[in-house]
């Protein structure tokens, strides 16, 4: 069935804290399955995404049991079995290229599927590396895309230049050269996150780290040996950029997000809406591994600005939430060198800029990126607007309403669960209205 939630104009402002990172919940759940011993996790993402990588690895030999919010995973010491099923990676890219990396060294035959917009996705990006190691892939879907069929081989490391910025495909080459023969180096054209590279380091799987060279030895086909540790997860940066942006565009709105990832490969739309003239501090409250702090905004008139080069991928899941802080902003916003938003859970360039178009904003859509110029005065649609099925959009537009002069319903609202499902009660929690 498909839902659909009108969202009512509103200011949001106060203080919340956001579910755990989806990116940090999905390499903890493999990495825990891997390890020896039982990994308790606090804070990990119960949203569908996280929970789908959760029960591919349950389908591989690990066990897991929820205690609360607390999350214990029992781990298989390396000795994965071969799943009795396709695993349904549902929505979740991470899990799937991360989980194709991490299974294609091992001596089984596992099928990976998908919903109809991870099945869309592209997947040459990791069969291409994965082959250059000797992976046996197969990808039956129409354009190289899902089902994909791993039969598990011997690899032999590589040395790989990342034709695009991402960390997906980073963390792919990564958790497959653990189980190669010799040493794996992936070299980024720009700094993407850097969650696997600090979870290896915190559960002591040797990683070399040199600028933007990346590299691991590998264990050959058993893979790494390593003790469970207890693990937490920060609050979801990617989640807490909503309501930060919601305030940061409104004058006099003041909003604090408690106990989020901090980790500065993330947080570039903090220094974006600070060049746009928003008032933002930062406290830090955990250092270690993936930092963990308070974010307080304060709003005003901000004024538009241009985004592009290597901060790009370090706010590439907020450049949908920028496109609505765009509109509201003095003068013109440029976005540049995100040619890669086209290949999200939708194309999330030509979706964005419908949206905005559908309220009177003024956007121009390039093959990389938009030109939006505001400040605009957001009218109503009068029609419901659909969400593509991609969470990002679902709740950018629902930000977008909340300064819309009437109430905007949005259509098949469902796919919000995938990393927020707390986050229309949050919306209410901060002061806006849906029904
Ligand atoms: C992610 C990396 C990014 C991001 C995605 C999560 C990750 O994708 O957009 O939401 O967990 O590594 P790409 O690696 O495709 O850029």
């Amino acid at each position: 069935m498909m839902t659909s939630k009108t969202i009512f104009p509103s200011e949001l402002s106060g203080s919340i804290s956001v579910p755990g990172d989806k990116s940090i919940s999905q390499r903890i759940a493999m990495l825990a399955a891997l390890a020896k011993g039982t990994t308790t996790v606090n804070g990990f993402l119960t949203g569908a995404d996280a929970m789908s990588t959760l029960q591919a690895v349950c389908a591989l030999g690990a066990s897991h049991c929820f205690k609360g919010d607390v999350l214990k995973i029992t781990g298989t010491a390396g000795k994965l079995k071969e799943p009795a099923n396709p695993l349904d990676m549902g929505n979740s890219g991470t899990g799937t290229r991360l989980l194709a990396g991490l299974l294609a060294g091992r001596s089984m035959t596992v099928v990976m599927t998908g919903d109809e917009s991870l099945s869309r996705r592209p997947m040459g990006r990791i069969s291409a590396p994965l082959k250059q190691m000797g992976a046996q892939l197969e990808l039956t879907g129409e354009k190289g895309t899902l089902p994909l069929t791993i039969r598990g081989t011997q690899l032999k490391g590589i040395r790989y230049e990342l034709p695009m910025a991402s960390a997906q495909v980073k963390s792919c080459i990564l958790l497959a050269g653990l189980f190669a023969e010799g040493k794996t180096t992936v070299i980024e054209p720009r700094p993407t996150r850097d969650h696997t590279e600090k979870l290896f380091q915190t559960l002591e799987i040797p990683v070399d780290v040199n600028g933007l060279e990346i590299s691991v030895q590998g264990f050959g086909s058993n893979g790494p040996q390593f003790d469970a540790r207890d693990l937490t997860v920060p609050g979801d940066f990617s989640s807490a950029a909503f309501w930060i942006a919601a305030a940061a565009a409104r004058p006099g709105a003041e909003l604090t997000v408690r106990g989020v990832g901090l980790n500065p490969r993330r947080t570039a739309l903090l220094d974006v809406l600070k060049r746009m003239g928003a008032q933002i501090e930062t406290e830090i409250i955990l250092e270690e591994g993936d930092p963990i702090g308070n974010v307080t905004v304060c709003g005003a008139q901000l004024r538009g600005t241009e985004i592009g080069g290597d901060e790009i991928p370090n706010l590439i899941d907020e450049l949908p939430i920028i496109s609505v802080v765009a509109a509201l902003a003095e003068g013109q916003t440029i976005i540049r060198d995100a040619a890669e938003l086209r290949v999200k859970e939708s194309d999330r360039i030509a979706v964005m800029a419908a949206h905005l178009r559908a309220f009177g904003v003024e956007v121009t859509e390039q093959p990389d990126g938009m030109k939006v110029t505001g400040p605009a005065t957001l009218h109503s649609p009068g029609t419901a607007l659909a969400s593509d099925g991609d969470h990002r959009i679902a709740m950018s537009v629902a930000v977008l309403t909340t300064f819309s002069d009437q109430p905007v319903s949005i259509e098949n609202t469902a796919c919000v669960d995938t990393s927020y499902p707390d986050f229309w009660n949050h919306l209410e929690e901060l002061g806006g209205k849906y029904e």
